[in-house]
């Protein structure tokens, strides 16, 4: 495994993170299985995991709390969201301040912790994040109840505003062979100290039409979130197939590997609920993807 720094936090982190939330986070999903992929993670060096407390019906935070139990957390990031919560029925926005502090505590309890390495704000309105409302949530730096803040969006105008601003240390984007709009966005975030990490590096499975391959409960979920959210990206993801015949990698540490090309990513994060595919993805570390195939995605994303 690879590491890069998180941009001006100090931080190093493995090159391929792991997304602690989806499937993985589900009471569905058996509870062993999901704390086996994170031992096996740690054990493919992987220090950067990536769960929010809304996810998964607010069940992910506490498993990955569980399954870190009894494990050394230095060095590793720990990443948390907060702003968005479950509220038994449904997820729930709140980026009252006081609730945010809330938000972290709770984080704290769940995953076992004192300070959270790294928090970040789940989806924050361009309007929310003002001067008062950022300087009240750095207290929780000032009080050392969190190390790094950061902004997850997939609003452009609202990555530019947290990639401007002196408070936020990382920010996290959408970013995908589906995506190279964000690049720019990526690099002018990177030009000014923050952190990057790249959430669905996967496209969430859309490429090469993998989402529509059905083969247990968990595929049923995928492709009905993704018929529901992303109909646009499984059109799109049909031109990659492509990506599968590249010799010498499969088609996720391809698409990986398209990820990490760009020097301004600090990690790639990926979601895997089979042990095969978390293997395959922490082998994509140091893949570099010849020149014709980086050409047929230029293609594929034009076309
Ligand atoms: N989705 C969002 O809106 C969102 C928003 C903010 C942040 N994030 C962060 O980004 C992380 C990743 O996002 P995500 O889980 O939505 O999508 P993703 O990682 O892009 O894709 C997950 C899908 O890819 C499949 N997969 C994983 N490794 C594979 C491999 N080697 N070969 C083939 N298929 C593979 C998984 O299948 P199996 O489960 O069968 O292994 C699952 O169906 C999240 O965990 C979260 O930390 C996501």
């Amino acid at each position: 495994m690879r590491y890069r720094p998180l941009g001006s936090t100090g931080f190093s982190v493995s090159e391929i993170g792991f997304g602690c939330a989806s499937w993985w986070g589900k009471r569905a999903f058996d509870e062993r299985e999901a704390i086996r992929l994170v031992h096996a993670a740690l054990e493919g060096g992987v220090t950067l995991f990536d769960t929010g407390a809304a996810y998964s019906e607010g069940n992910a935070e506490p498993r990955l709390g569980r399954a870190l139990k009894g494990r050394a957390t230095d060095g590793l990031v720990i990443a948390t969201k907060a702003g968005t919560r479950h509220d038994g029925r449904r997820v729930v926005r709140d980026f009252d301040p006081t609730a945010i502090e809330a938000s972290v505590e709770a984080s704290l309890r769940n995953l076992g912790l004192e300070a959270l390495p790294l928090l970040q704000l789940h989806g924050p309105a361009l309007g929310e994040l003002t001067d008062a409302f950022l300087d009240r949530i750095s207290g929780l730096k000032r009080r050392g109840l969190i190390r790094a803040l950061g902004v997850n969006s997939f609003d452009p105008q609202v990555v530019a505003l947290a990639a401007g601003r002196a408070e936020i240390d990382v920010v996290m984007v959408d970013y995908n062979v589906l995506r190279p709009e964000r690049a720019p966005l990526i690099a002018e975030a990177a030009g000014q100290g923050k952190g990057v990490l790249a959430g669905m590096a996967l496209a969430m499975g859309h490429t090469g039409g993998q989402v529509l391959k059905l083969r247990a409960p968990r595929d049923v979920w995928y492709a009905l979130r993704a018929l529901k959210n992303h109909r646009a990206d499984i059109a799109k993801g049909a031109r990659f197939g492509f990506l599968g015949d590249i010799p010498g990698m499969t088609g996720a540490q391809a698409a990986l590997a398209y990820v990490l090309a760009d020097p301004n990513v600090s990690s790639a994060v990926v979601g895997a609920t089979r042990l095969a595919h978390l293997r395959d993805n922490l082998a994509a570390s140091g893949i570099t993807l010849p020149e014709p195939a980086r050409a047929a995605i230029r293609r594929a994303q034009g076309g």
